[in-house]
């Protein structure tokens, strides 16, 4: 290449690397695979090389990918969080190794093998062993402060344990990944389908964009996890060794890699690699690589580190798991709101260990922007190790009778014309009586989450439609025995237990009805906290945005301003109340916890919370207020008696400053409340 052509070539990979690099540290929306994105980074820093005259100071290929955002607080980490050099070939392997070698004088090398987690960096620090505060990695320096969200994380103890050979530091960062399990990452991505939400990719992207979330409730309802492995400022020194410091980590009570392998050279390093990758598929995180790292810090104290990584540790990447197989159709799923999801019914082909026959498409747009057509040839990959995805079509097998493909105009199910709601990616059947959409609903209002009637699947449930008997939720209840009795022979019990059954789901708690309705946006935890604020069904019904959403803020903390739309979108729908009413007819009996305090020490006060707190979340003070006989409300009055403030306190705060409202911090809070 002539200088001329590397310089264009240069600014044109700063460029790219530096739109992708945004997409994935702060957005968390990669647009392409982490591998692409290595290759970019790898042709930009071999270029950099090779024509150092065009090399920058500033240059990506320097620095720490970085993932600060705006509304939190930066703060700066004691010891500087760096990146990993990646390899993707046992020579690159090998050669790493040999550089130590070289700038060590020494053959003999011990390494830790480690999975590498794929999930989001995070510093953490304890002192005194209490847990103080919890740092993204940022641009390595300084980082976003997630002490309140990091606290929501039910695995990360907020003291360690010291023992008498374990003793705790006064102070210590420790280095972790912050992470979601398989069953979390469905979980939500399928509330969110239902919804008619974008899904996320991969977990990484759902854990990173969580995390990253200002209102620490809605953390708190998505199950993050942490796991630690390294150390980053330690005073004083604890540990000589990464494979004494793992020790250490577990004996502190801290969840910490599943398993590692200490090896005696590059040869046992290597066998490491091979068999973590052989086992990975078992742990509770997603792995997209191996980190191998020298043993000794005395060692990695000599071999030093670059402007972005250390000199004493490579990471291992592993191909991620492809295979290409034949599309034989597209179906379209309607789902209980009515959203269209196309789903590739694929010849089945062996990925991972499991033989995959079936590939989400997620919507139309992706349909059209990746142009799948039915008879394509395309790559499935395990989208972080889970739910296969369609990647890419292999053009160069299309033939010509392979045609673009056309979504559905009108609902597959029941015929009607499909719409597109203002501002989502899905497409759905307007149709509420729409067959599919009747079952799917019911089949929701009896499962487990919600009235848990046993002996309701979505067979029976399909059964009772079909037959005319049931087609709202309230028709459950007016079930008759001897209609059940034809259904077949010796369904005398069954008939018997299901009847009872249903008879008691009339007496569930509040919540599980009104998750049952199935109102867009809400899931079990936002139901739970409706409940909590309402205590009765009707009221919630009646409710206006005014009760959600006062002076921009939210009232009910976790219940923001697209929960509220639909909530009361959801019953200003003459059939939704009509259900409602019809429920309550039929003698269901929604049940609310009374509220009991422990003590009466807040006895008539009343509370009301803005902002973050640094050491609990809203969840937590809102318990603190209640059990000492104290109200937790959403908005500002005269009446208030305390606006208990944290940090980012928004208008609440004005508001109660203008009318004289006593406002608190945490501390201040706390004294009160042990106060004699
Ligand atoms: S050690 C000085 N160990 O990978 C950097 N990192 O691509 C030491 N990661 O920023 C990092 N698992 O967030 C280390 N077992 C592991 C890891 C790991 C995941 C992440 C880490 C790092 C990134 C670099």
């Amino acid at each position: 290449m002539i200088p001329a052509e590397a310089k264009k070539r240069i600014a044109d990979l700063r460029q790219q690397v530096a739109h992708h690099a945004e997409l994935y540290y702060r957005q968390a929306k990669p647009e392409i695979p982490d591998r692409d994105y290595d290759k970019l980074e790898r042709e930009l820093s071999d270029l950099e090389k090779q024509f150092p005259q065009f090399a920058q100071k500033d240059s990506q290929t320097a620095k720490v990918g970085d993932d600060r955002l705006e509304g939190f607080t930066t703060y700066r980490h004691r010891q500087a969080m760096q990146s990993l050099d990646n390899t993707y070939s046992e020579e690159e392997y090998r050669a790493f190794h040999q550089r130590l070698v070289k700038q060590l004088e020494r053959e003999a090398l011990s390494y830790v093998v480690e999975p590498k987690i794929d999930g989001l960096a995070v510093s953490v620090t304890y002192e005194k062993g209490k847990l103080t505060r919890a740092v993204t990695r940022g641009n390595g320096e300084e980082g976003d402060d997630i002490t309140a969200n990091a606290k929501t994380i039910h695995s990360l103890p907020h003291e360690l344990k010291a023992g008498k050979k374990t003793p705790v530091p006064d102070i210590i960062e420790i280095r972790g990944e912050i992470y979601l399990t398989t069953e979390e990452f469905q979980r939500i991505n399928q509330e969110r389908e239902e919804a008619g939400e974008p899904v996320y990719a991969n977990p990484r992207n759902l854990a990173s964009g969580t995390i990253k979330q200002l209102d620490t409730r809605e953390v708190a309802r998505r199950k993050l996890e942490i796991v630690l492995y390294g150390i980053g400022y330690c005073e004083p020194q604890i540990a000589e060794s990464q494979s004494g410091f793992l020790a250490l980590v577990k004996q502190w009570g801290l969840p910490t890699v599943e398993k590692f392998w200490t090896a005696d050279g590059i040869d046992e390093a290597w066998q490491g690699v091979g068999q973590l990758d052989k086992m990975r598929h078992d742990f509770a995180y997603a792995t997209d690589g191996a980190v191998t790292k020298l043993d000794s810090f005395a060692l990695r104290r000599a071999a030093g580190s670059t402007s972005k990584a250390p000199r004493w540790a490579i990471a291992y990447k592993f191909e991620p798991e492809r295979a290409e197989t034949k599309i034989n159709a597209i179906t379209i799923q309607v789902g209980r709101t009515g959203v269209l999801t196309p789903v590739a019914e694929l010849e089945p082909v062996l990925l991972s260990g499991t033989t995959v026959q079936r590939a989400t498409l997620h919507n139309r747009d992706e349909i059209e922007r990746k142009d799948i057509r039915v008879g394509d040839y395309v790559l499935v990959e395990k989208a972080g190790e889970i739910i296969p995805a369609v990647i890419e079509v292999n053009t160069k097998r299309r033939t010509p009778d392979c045609k673009p493909y056309k979504f559905p105009e009108n609902c597959p199910e029941c015929g009607t014309k499909v719409v597109q709601l203002e501002g989502e990616v899905a497409l759905r059947c307007p149709n509420y009586d729409c067959p599919v959409q009747v079952r799917r609903r019911l089949s929701h209002f009896v499962s487990k989450a919600c009235m848990d009637i046993d002996g309701l699947g979505f067979a029976m449930v399909d059964e009772l439609v079909t037959k005319g008997w049931v087609k709202g939720l309230a028709d459950i209840y007016g079930l008759k025995r001897d209609d059940l009795l034809t259904l077949g022979k010796s369904v005398e019990k069954s008939s018997d237990n299901l009847l009872a059954a249903i008879e008691a789901s009339k007496q569930r708690e509040l919540w599980r009805v009104i998750h049952g309705l199935g109102i867009p946006h809400v899931g079990v935890a936002a139901a739970k906290d409706l409940a909590a604020h309402f205590r009765d069904l009707e009221k919630l019904t009646e409710a206006t945005t005014e009760h959600f959403i006062a002076n921009k803020e939210s009232v009910i903390s976790g219940i923001g301003a697209t929960m509220a739309e639909a909530i009361t979108g959801f019953f200003k729908e003459p059939r939704n109340r009509a259900t409602v009413a019809a429920l309550l007819k039929a003698g269901v009996e929604p049940q609310v916890a009374a509220k009991t305090a422990t003590s009466s020490r807040f006895a008539g006060k009343t509370f009301v919370l803005t902002g973050t707190l640094p050491s609990m979340s809203r969840e937590d003070a809102t318990a603190k207020i209640e059990a000492a006989g104290g109200k937790a409300s959403g908005s500002v009055s005269k009446k208030t008696s305390y606006v208990l403030a944290g940090a980012e306190a928004g208008s609440k705060l004005e508001k109660a400053k203008g009318l004289g409202v006593a406002v608190i911090d945490e501390a201040e809070f706390l004294r009160l409340l042990e106060e004699k």
